[in-house]
């Protein structure tokens, strides 16, 4: 009886994984960009113009077309605390290398932003700082 059990589970097991198993390594098929800018001594003011860069190099052909999305946390509490609700800029392709927008408005300071760029999977940047325009915001 359980040696039956077994059998079909080890049966089971087998063809779910030869079916599952994929035709090229999986490295190859995700495209990670490396994150250029912000930098750690990155600041940016709200409600101004700034530009995320990541590395092109080594883009796969199967990414050449694919868009991203760009989201900001901060990494307070060992979490990334990401606004999927707000994010920067979403839809720009990912072989640009590049995409600028304007950061949000009602941000507070912080040195711990970070900013994650979501391709086929995400990377994140290192901490940064972000500063209220102190000249506009009453
Ligand atoms: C953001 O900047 C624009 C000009 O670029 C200005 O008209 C607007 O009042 C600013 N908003 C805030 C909340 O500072
Ligand atoms: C953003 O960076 C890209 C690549 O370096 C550059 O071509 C573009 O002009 C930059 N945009 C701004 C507003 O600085
Ligand atoms: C990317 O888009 C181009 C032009 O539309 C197309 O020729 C190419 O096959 C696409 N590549 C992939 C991997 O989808
Ligand atoms: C900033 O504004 C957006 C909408 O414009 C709002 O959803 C968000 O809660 C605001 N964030 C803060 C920290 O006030
Ligand atoms: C986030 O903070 C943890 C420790 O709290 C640190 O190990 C990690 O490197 C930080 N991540 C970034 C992107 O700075
Ligand atoms: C705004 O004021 C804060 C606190 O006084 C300061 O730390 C920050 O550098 C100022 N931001 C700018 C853009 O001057």
């Amino acid at each position: 009886m359980l040696s039956t059990l077994f059998a079909f589970l080890v049966t089971f097991f087998f063809s779910v994984v030869a079916r599952a198993a994929p035709v090229q390594p999986v490295e190859l098929l995700v495209f990670s960009p490396t994150i250029t800018s912000p930098t750690a001594s990155t600041v940016w003011i709200t409600n101004t113009t700034a530009n995320v860069t990541w590395s092109t190099d080594n883009i796969p052909a199967e990414s050449q077309n694919s868009t991203g999305l760009l989201l900001l946390g901060y990494n307070s509490t060992g979490s990334e605390n990401l606004d999927i609700y707000h994010p920067l800029a979403s839809q720009f392709p990912l072989s640009q290398g590049w995409v600028q927008f304007t950061v949000p408005y009602n941000l507070t300071y912080k040195n711990d932003y970070i900013v994650v760029l979501f391709g086929d999977s995400g990377n994140a940047s290192p901490q940064f700082t972000i500063t209220p325009n102190n000249a506009t915001q009453a």
